[in-house]
């Protein structure tokens, strides 16, 4: 993509009423626009790495065995009414009425919605398990939408939704989503901690809110201080293996989240207790038969006899995440892209357009990278180097190639790692291998 074709509004100056970093850097680079509180536009380079956040997420569902679906965004009042949550819910939920007098809503979830097209096809224990997911809007009329896409009202998830014939079914799935939330975050350059979360009227241990620890995190969180010295996990799974031990190693030391964390029961010594802030990306949680049994979610079991199918539903804050990767990765200069999510491979920065020797290497290293596939933005603008250095670090791509009117005599360019700040002059072959070690 040639920058002078590309609608890449960037801002000189800090947005005033952005308060945390990611949402004035989302700004400032051209991701987002407001449109009113807590609602945004995504522009294409914020829709690119929404997109691609969205891509990991959903891949990561599909290798646990989860099948994509997608719900509509309104939702009929009775599903809710079933269910004794259309009153419970309160103001936060959207209410609409259709031109027949209906009672309608914008869906803040999808339990309702997901056991109703659970229900209608299966009545045999045979047909299970299944685990469900879509990765659709959400509205939740928030009392204090704020920083940005990290408490909108309007705002992306997947929610994923299990059912299974009894208790123990409902561990194995969720262990699934536990190992699968684990891999997702690590794909995207995270650490996210799981932490016991409050697990409602049913109780029990079997819910985990996944925390990015950030000082601009909304939740209060504590956890062990070992947990900063474990790796993500990135190996390969097995989800038909018994992921047990995966689940034990990471909920071995203590993590909880506010509501959660008794001072007086904590068991982890003062000094070794990390009483930080956290970004909250996922939630898993158990619930059990909290809606099967109200919206009538039964199957014939193995004894001939209905029972009532148990279920977890599984969370992950697609558009937030898109905000929480910014504040775990950028500096001074602005955002730093992990590779698996950078809205483009590589930024060329060809230093003096209107040159005939640069415009001609910085064209050749362009269509090149384009052979090989590598998603490249071209600044092709006639600017002051300065304004392209600029520009360049903010929006945060991993690799940086500058050609200037002096290497391109001899043939060499800059390659220049955003992450790391190293430089190096090189052929233009050799900087193609760099940036590219992978591609054809
Ligand atoms: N207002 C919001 N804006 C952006 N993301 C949100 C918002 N509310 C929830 N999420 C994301 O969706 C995930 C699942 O939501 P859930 O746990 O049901 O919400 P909550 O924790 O607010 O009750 C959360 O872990 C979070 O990442
Ligand atoms: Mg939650």
């Amino acid at each position: 993509m040639r920058l002078t074709q590309y609608f890449l509004p960037t801002l000189k100056e800090n947005p005033a009423e952005a308060q945390i970093v990611s949402h004035r850097l989302m700004l400032r680079a051209g991701m987002i626009r407001q449109s009113s509180a807590g609602i945004y536009s995504w522009l294409p380079m914020g829709f690119k790495v929404l997109q691609k956040i969205e891509q990991i997420v959903r891949e990561e569902q599909d290798a646990a065995g989860c099948q994509e679906v997608l719900m509509p965004t309104i939702q009929p009042a009775e599903l809710w009414r079933e269910s004794g949550r259309y009153d419970d819910y309160g103001a936060e939920m959207l209410r609409i009425k259709d031109r027949h007098g209906r009672d309608m809503l914008y869906g803040p979830t999808n339990e309702e919605q997901i056991t109703e097209i659970f229900k209608a096809s299966t009545k045999s224990y045979k047909q299970l398990p299944k685990l469900l997911y879509h990765i659709q809007w959400k509205f939740r009329d928030e009392v204090r939408p704020r920083f940005g896409v990290m408490r909108g009202r309007e705002f992306l998830m997947k929610d994923a939704y299990s059912f299974d014939l009894d208790y123990e079914g409902a561990v194995r799935a969720y262990r699934k989503f536990f190992v699968a939330y684990l891999r997702t975050f690590a794909r995207m350059g995270l650490k996210a901690i799981p932490m016991q979360a409050d697990s409602g009227p049913i109780g029990g241990d079997m819910s985990h809110e996944f925390q990015i620890l950030a000082d601009t995190g909304e939740s209060r969180v504590f956890c062990h201080k070992d947990f900063l010295k474990f790796d993500p996990l990135q190996s390969e799974i097995d989800f038909d293996a018994d992921l047990k031990p995966i689940v034990d190693k990471w909920t071995g030391l203590y993590a909880a989240a506010d509501e959660k964390h008794d001072p007086a029961k904590c068991p982890v010594p003062a000094d070794q207790l990390l009483d930080a802030r956290g970004i909250e990306v996922g939630h898993i949680f158990y619930f059990g038969t909290k809606y099967s049994a109200p919206l009538g979610a039964n199957v014939d079991g193995p004894d001939g006899k209905s029972t009532t199918v148990h279920m977890g539903s599984y969370g992950i804050g697609v558009s937030r995440l898109a905000g929480a990767i910014i504040e775990a990765s950028h500096d001074a200069a602005g955002i730093i892209w992990p590779e698996s999510v950078a809205p483009f491979q590589v930024g060329l920065i060809n230093l003096k357009v209107g040159d005939a020797k640069t415009d001609a290497l910085s064209g050749d290293l362009y269509a090149k990278l384009k052979q090989k596939k590598i998603d490249v933005l071209y600044d092709d603008r006639d600017e002051r180097a300065g304004a392209k250095f600029a520009d360049m670090d903010l929006i945060g791509l991993p690799w940086q190639i500058v050609v200037g009117p002096r290497g391109a005599a001899s043939g060499t360019v800059e390659v220049k790692n955003r992450k790391s700040g190293e430089k190096a002059e090189m052929p233009l072959e050799q900087a193609l291998a760099k940036v590219a070690p992978k591609a054809v």
